[in-house]
């Protein structure tokens, strides 16, 4: 279902999880970014109440993932640490503009992108995770995660055409497979 090229490297779920708070609290911050993302998105949609209500729905979502992230932090009394730099993000944005400019459609598929590989990464760690309580959170997660991606490839296919979405898609998920392969693996979700 999801349009990823490669799997993650095996050895980087045990990496990621050197350091559970950290790799929490950067999950915390995806889904805020997720939610800010989505409400800018909807200037794009001004004529289109009917996709404006489909992303104000999916802010809501990203930020309930926001909420519960923060509340397993607090429970273990790890801190939420600030939000830096995104390297993943940034890498996906700089290849969907190498050869042309940030059309809405590109950025509707690196928002696809994001989602199908936060959806595999939350997978690996539903089934690796030591703290029961938190694997389980990644499997609830994962499962929304995964529909979001879809919402993405959907939205992308509306405002150009199915086909033309699929095409770039395709395009654009072969230059995320080779971003994933050259980050280092660390204690967040990408
Ligand atoms: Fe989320
Ligand atoms: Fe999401």
């Amino acid at each position: 279902m999801l349009c990823l090229t490669s799997d993650t490297h095996p050895d980087w779920a045990a990496a990621a999880l050197k350091d559970p708070a950290a790799l929490l609290a950067d999950h915390a911050q995806c889904e805020k970014k997720a939610a800010l993302s989505a409400i800018s998105l909807t200037q794009a949609f001004a004529d289109d109440i009917e996709t404006v209500n489909e992303l104000a729905a999916f802010a809501r979502e990203e930020l309930e993932h926001f909420q519960s992230c923060c509340e397993h932090l607090a429970k273990r009394g790890w801190p939420l640490i600030r939000a830096g730099k995104d390297p993943y993000a940034a890498a996906l944005i700089r290849a969907a503009t190498v050869d042309s400019k940030y059309s809405l459609m590109d950025r509707l598929l690196v928002s696809a992108l994001i989602e199908a590989r936060s959806t595999e990464r939350l997978k690996v760690l539903s089934e690796e995770h030591p703290d029961a309580e938190l694997a389980e959170f990644c499997r609830s997660l994962m499962e929304t995660e995964a529909g979001h991606y879809m919402f993405f490839v959907r939205l992308a296919g509306r405002v150009s055409s199915p086909e033309l979405a699929k095409i770039r898609l395709a395009e654009l998920a072969l230059r995320e497979a080779q971003i994933v392969a050259e980050l280092p693996h660390s204690s967040r979700v990408h």
